[in-house]
């Protein structure tokens, strides 16, 4: 895998804060390849420090960062906690559960009370597509996308990029991003975030993306985002690299899109004789939270030097420590990042 060179004298990213030219990360649709590449090699410094036994950077020392999570989370709202503590902010989280918009107050009424507090960044997970985008016009400092209804989750797919980086890097194939690499997204795609944020990464990495789904759960038109619509799983597997697993999510489904579990499992299923379907040593990838013998089987997800999804959540941590760094750099004095 190439190492990063940030040189001015390098070519491969415009340098300071052109390398990265956004005041928030609403989403992998506002970013370009570069600017993609630039905070997945920026990562490699964090999950080095986060292999050791001693975890700690006072980079971000003395800024505030808000954890306003709307829905739940295990995986986002903890590695945005840890990877700001380990940063050394201070960290707060909000639980929309135990806050005032149990009492009726609005989602711009809260961002605004946040921004009162003096927030150096905020991180956002809201049940409604566009809510980050919202509250950032709102805010003074930096909104980051952690899901969005069905719209996008970035740090998702930067993760997800990571994890497949590192993987293909051990096994000699790394390159500098994933041109020809086939990628197979399976499970619900109309509703999924990280679909939508994974198939823009992707592509944009030159990866050969191909999404399958029942018909009822593939949106119209995917193929606009340069993907191949498949509705058999058999078929979407033939030589794939990768295969993304997704959940499917019930929470935002209005009347019945599967006839049962089981059916949906028997169809698009991952099991150990449908994964012999992709190539011999294709990797297999699930953003969490499964549903084990539903999208995955246990022997599936579970399987030695192929599946990635502990891997994921190690990823989820540097990815997030590279968001805060380089979204914080203007509260840090270092506008223009000289
Ligand atoms: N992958 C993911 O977003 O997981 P959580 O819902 O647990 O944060």
């Amino acid at each position: 895998m190439a190492t990063t060179d940030l040189s001015a004298s390098s070519g491969r990213f415009p340098t300071g804060r052109m390398a990265f030219p956004h005041r928030d990360l609403t989403g992998i649709g506002q970013l370009q390849r570069h600017e993609i590449l630039y905070l997945l090699d920026q990562a490699e410094q964090w999950v080095a420090l986060n292999r050791q036994s001693a975890k700690h950077s006072d980079l971000l020392a003395g800024l505030t960062i808000i954890n306003a999570f709307f829905e739940n989370s295990t995986r986002t709202l903890l590695s945005f906690e840890i990877a700001g503590k380990r940063l050394g902010a201070d960290v707060v989280n909000m639980h929309a559960a135990q806050s005032s918009v149990k009492k009726g107050e609005t989602l711009i009424d809260t961002a605004i009370t946040l921004n009162a507090m003096r927030a150096d960044a905020i991180v956002i997970r809201h049940g409604s597509s566009g809510a980050t985008g919202l509250i950032a016009d709102k805010v003074d400092c930096p909104v980051l996308n952690a899901g969005d209804g069905s719209h996008e989750h970035p740090t998702q797919a930067l993760l997800d990029a990571l994890t497949l980086r590192h993987a293909l890097a051990e096994r000699g194939e790394g390159t500098e991003d994933f041109t020809g690499l086939k990628v197979v997204i399976c499970g619900d795609i109309l509703h999924s975030r990280v679909a939508r944020s994974n198939i823009l990464c992707l592509t944009a990495l030159g990866a050969d993306v191909r999404v399958c789904a029942p018909p009822a759960l593939m949106p119209d038109g995917i193929e606009a985002m340069g993907v191949r619509a498949f509705y058999r799983f058999d078929e979407a597997l033939d030589g794939a690299d990768v295969v993304m697993m997704l959940r499917l999510q019930s929470e935002r489904m209005s009347g019945q899109f599967i006839p049962s579990a089981r059916e949906y499992r028997h169809l698009y299923g991952l099991t150990r004789e449908r994964l012999a379907l992709a190539r011999p040593d294709a990797l297999v990838m699930h953003p969490g939270p499964m549903n084990r013998g539903v999208e995955i089987d246990s022997e599936v997800a579970d399987m030695v030097g192929r599946s990635l999804i502990t891997r994921q959540v190690e990823m989820g941590v540097a990815i997030r420590m590279a968001c805060l760094d380089i979204l914080t750099r203007e509260a840090r004095g270092l506008e223009g990042w000289a």
